[in-house]
């Protein structure tokens, strides 16, 4: 489990669900559509409620109209949820106190009123609309294969795209130095525009950088489809689109390759990937604002993404587009120059565990035109770059038995590899690869052996079934080894390990994988038997670079536990350990790397004080790993905590603690009392070589060092923090106004550095002034 903090989300996220429950249709279509009593009764109800926003007739007022196609969708289905659920973080308010009926009824009278009652979804036949497509349709002269993958989409969505096509006006541009550009607009306002252009590319001006501009208002889509075709006809086309489920992959060669990511630090104007390279460095090398001018950063633009929860994502940037993810379902793509949305994926949960706790989403990956993404239901998911149309999806574990996806996945060359929250619910944690273009699973592999797999003797009889493991953290990738390293979570029951005698392989461990198969090469234990929910998942860092006095492949990692790790990455073998806080459950650690515990700092009944607490040392926040200092700058805490045990009957599904009361023993007389704060620390000489203390460190935001010598922090009562990376000192400060939970990232557009961080729920970039 990764934090306190979840906890008492999950009793929050436990009441919305009853809430949510309410809010899906006892039908997906209108059982009184069309009756005449309904309709009445129906509109007696929208005068008396709707009218004083939607107006006379659902003509329009204060909310919009409700009569022809609508923004938030038009299906019984989608009405039927936003009426009794309402529109976060809008004025339309959920009307959870209206039974089922009287919301059919007031959608009957609002479809009588458009004069279509509900929209004909009858099945229409697939050859005869392809001939229309073809032929009457003229369908075939704008569409040639682009059309490939909507058969994803609803008979209704794909209706609405042919009866009401969407405006997206065509526009021509000419830029002051010369370049010609034609395309699709995105987004404008009177400062910049948006657009997809021919090539596929996304484009974003400053208006007054434009020699020509003309918007053609009307879409090249016809919109007279609806008078064009007869109903049959439309009903045939639909059911001819609903047969092209198959992406049109290969046309998506424009975007980010493989080696690209791979070389990514040959281009510091981007941030290509989740950790900003595969060797998890979470550095940029851009050096315009550096420590001498960082007083002077401002805030360029901010986001507002509200309603959804807190933000944790790290933004990707590739070639001036900003691909992020809100936490249930949303993805964005965001002009990095101005913040302005290019488009937005919002995705509905298809099944909501009652007991999901941790409802945040750390971000998304990119590679070859598509975007990928995990769901809290489990679901891997892939869009097309340009548009945000969804390509793929696929069910990765049930949901209902605790599973669930929240990190960011991994883009190699071939495969997406994503691993497996759901650590708090006796899961079997696991880590699998997909096909990008298709979503066909390559390998499985589980972080909990098996009987017959080596380490399965390390739990005691059956307690491997319920072991946990999760490896809810994107992890780091040696191309040249072709190795990932990935890092695995708590055991099952967190707190009580009585019940799962032995090491309790492989959680708190560090897994070394075959990219190709997902065969483990080696792992590495940093905390045995735990019970103290000390999840590994913290990033590795992959490190090339002299120790010790020989060049050296090295991981490294700040781990919960308290202490700092370096390992051989070619084999796993231990190198080194030192704690970077206060710690008192290890001895120290025996020639083969295992630690020397402390039998007594263990959880058990009566409860005993440990340090560090649950929350850990440190946690999955990035690091940064610096080239210009050779120290790894961390966020850490420095504070202990009162474990106790207690029952913990395994439920599928449910949250699989085992914590009890215990005692009310606090930490021992004359214990200095908890600090936090960032740290710099230097894995030669495995000593800290800096604190800056703050009042209540960030467990979720990160810190980025920069070739400008500066490192960006954050705290939790919302201050971004900019500190001297060689001496810890304060340089500058920003109030964000809430909590960081994200972890910031650098990128260039035009030669000018910006520096991004997901705030609560607003996304900030700074820049210097012109
Ligand atoms: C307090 C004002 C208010 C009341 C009362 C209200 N609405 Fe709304 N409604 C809004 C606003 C504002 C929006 C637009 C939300 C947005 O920003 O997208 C909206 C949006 C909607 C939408 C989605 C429209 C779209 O474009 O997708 C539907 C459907 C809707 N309302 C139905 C109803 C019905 C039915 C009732 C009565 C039971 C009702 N509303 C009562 C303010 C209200
Ligand atoms: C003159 C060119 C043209 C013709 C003819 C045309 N379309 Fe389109 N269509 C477009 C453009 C451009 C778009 C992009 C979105 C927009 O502007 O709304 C589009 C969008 C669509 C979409 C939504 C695609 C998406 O990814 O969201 C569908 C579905 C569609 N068209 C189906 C049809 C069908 C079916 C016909 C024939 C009955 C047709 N179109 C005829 C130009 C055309």
């Amino acid at each position: 489990m990764r934090s306190r903090l979840p906890l008492l989300l999950a009793v929050s996220a436990g009441l919305s669900i009853c809430l949510q429950a309410q809010n899906v249709p006892d039908a997906v279509t209108n059982p009184m559509a069309g009756n005449r009593a309904a309709i009445d009764a129906g509109k007696q109800l929208y005068t008396s409620v709707c009218q004083a926003c939607h107006g006379p007739e659902a003509r329009g007022d204060r909310g919009p109209a409700l009569t022809g196609s609508l923004r938030h969708g038009s299906s019984d289905n989608e009405i039927f949820r936003n009426v009794r659920g309402g529109i976060q973080g809008t004025q339309m308010p959920p009307f959870a106190q209206f039974t089922s009926d009287q919301i059919w009824q007031v959608m009957a009278y609002l479809r009588s009123l458009s004069g279509a009652p509900a929209p004909d979804l009858t099945p229409g036949d697939p050859v005869a609309g392809r001939a229309a497509f073809d032929g009457k349709g003229g369908c075939r002269t704008c569409h040639q294969t682009d059309l490939a993958g909507v058969g994803l989409r609803t008979a209704q969505q794909l209706r609405d795209a042919i009866v009401n096509p969407g405006q997206q006006p065509v526009v021509t541009l000419k830029t002051k130095d010369g370049h010609e550009y034609r395309g699709l607009r995105k987004n404008d306002d009177p400062f910049s525009i948006q657009i997809l252009d021919t090539s596929g590319q996304l484009r974003s001006f400053m208006k007054s950088q434009l020699a020509t501009l003309s918007i053609d208002p009307k879409s090249i889509m016809p919109s007279d489809y609806g008078q064009r075709l007869t109903s049959t006809e439309i009903q045939n086309v639909v059911a001819y689109l609903a047969t092209l489920t198959t992406p049109a992959i290969p046309t998506l060669t424009s975007g980010l390759s493989y080696d690209r990511i791979r070389t990514a630090s040959a281009e510091p104007q981007n941030w290509l990937t989740y950790w900003g390279d595969y060797a998890g460095h979470h550095y940029s090398s851009l050096s315009q604002i550096n420590w001498m001018n960082v007083r002077n950063l401002r805030a360029r633009w901010a986001t507002q993404m509200p309603g959804d929860g807190t933000l944790e994502s790290t933004p990707l940037v590739v070639d001036g587009v900003m691909y992020t993810s809100g936490p249930v379902g949303q993805v964005y793509a965001l002009d990095a120059a101005t913040g302005r949305q290019i488009w937005k994926y919002q995705r509905t949960q298809k099944q909501v565990n009652p007991f999901e706790a941790n409802r945040f989403n750390r971000g998304v990956a990119v590679l070859d035109g598509r975007v990928f993404f995990g769901t809290l239901d489990a679901a891997l998911v892939a869009l097309d770059a340009r548009t945000g149309a969804l390509l793929w999806e696929v069910q990765v574990a049930d949901t209902m038995l605790g599973y669930s996806l929240t990190s960011a996945p991994l883009a190699l060359k071939d495969k997406i590899v994503t691993g497996i929250s759901g650590g708090e619910y006796g899961i079997i944690g696991f880590l699998e690869a997909f096909d990008p273009a298709t979503g066909k699973k390559l390998w499985h592999v589980n972080s909990i052996p098996v009987p017959g797999e080596p380490g399965n003797d390390t739990w005691s009889g059956d307690s491997w079934k319920h072991g946990s493991g999760g490896m809810w953290l994107t992890g780091s990738y040696d191309a040249e080894l072709n190795t990932l390293y990935w890092a695995v979570g708590n055991p099952g029951p967190d707190i009580n390990g009585d019940v799962r005698k032995g090491d309790n392989l492989y959680t708190c461990s560090v897994l070394a994988l075959d990219a190709n198969t997902g065969k483990i090469k080696w792992h590495y234990q940093f905390t045995p038997h735990d019970t103290r929910d000390w999840d590994a998942t913290e990033d590795l860092v992959l490190v090339d670079r002299m120790w010790h006095g020989q060049s050296r492949k090295l991981l490294i990692q700040a781990n919960r536990n308290g202490n700092f790790y370096v390992l051989d990455r070619l084999n796993g073998d231990f190198l080194a350990a030192a704690p970077y806080i206060r710690t008192n459950w290890v001895k120290g650690w025996d020639s083969t790397g295992k630690p020397i515990t402390i039998p007594a700092a263990d959880a058990n009944a009566a409860g005993v004080w440990v340090y560090p607490s649950l929350i850990g040392g440190s946690n999955f926040q990035a690091p940064s790993y610096s080239p210009l200092t050779g120290w790894l700058y961390f966020t850490y805490h420095d504070g202990g905590q009162r474990f106790a045990i207690g029952p913990a009957p395994f439920e599928p599904g449910k949250q699989f603690q085992g914590e009890g009361g215990g005692s009310d023993a606090g930490p021992p007389a004359g214990d200095a009392p908890e600090s936090q704060g960032i740290a710099a620390f230097d894995p030669e000489t495995m000593k800290v070589m800096w604190k800056f203390e703050v009042k209540e460190a960030s467990l979720t935001a990160g810190v980025l060092a920069t070739g400008g010598g500066v490192v960006f922090a954050s705290s939790h009562e919302g201050n971004l923090i900019a500190l001297d990376a060689k001496t810890g000192k304060a340089l500058w400060h920003f109030s964000a106004g809430g909590n960081v939970a994200g972890s910031p990232i650098s990128y260039a557009i035009n030669g000018k550095q910006y520096i991004a961080v997901s705030t609560a729920q607003v996304l900030f970039s700074f820049a210097l002034p012109e």
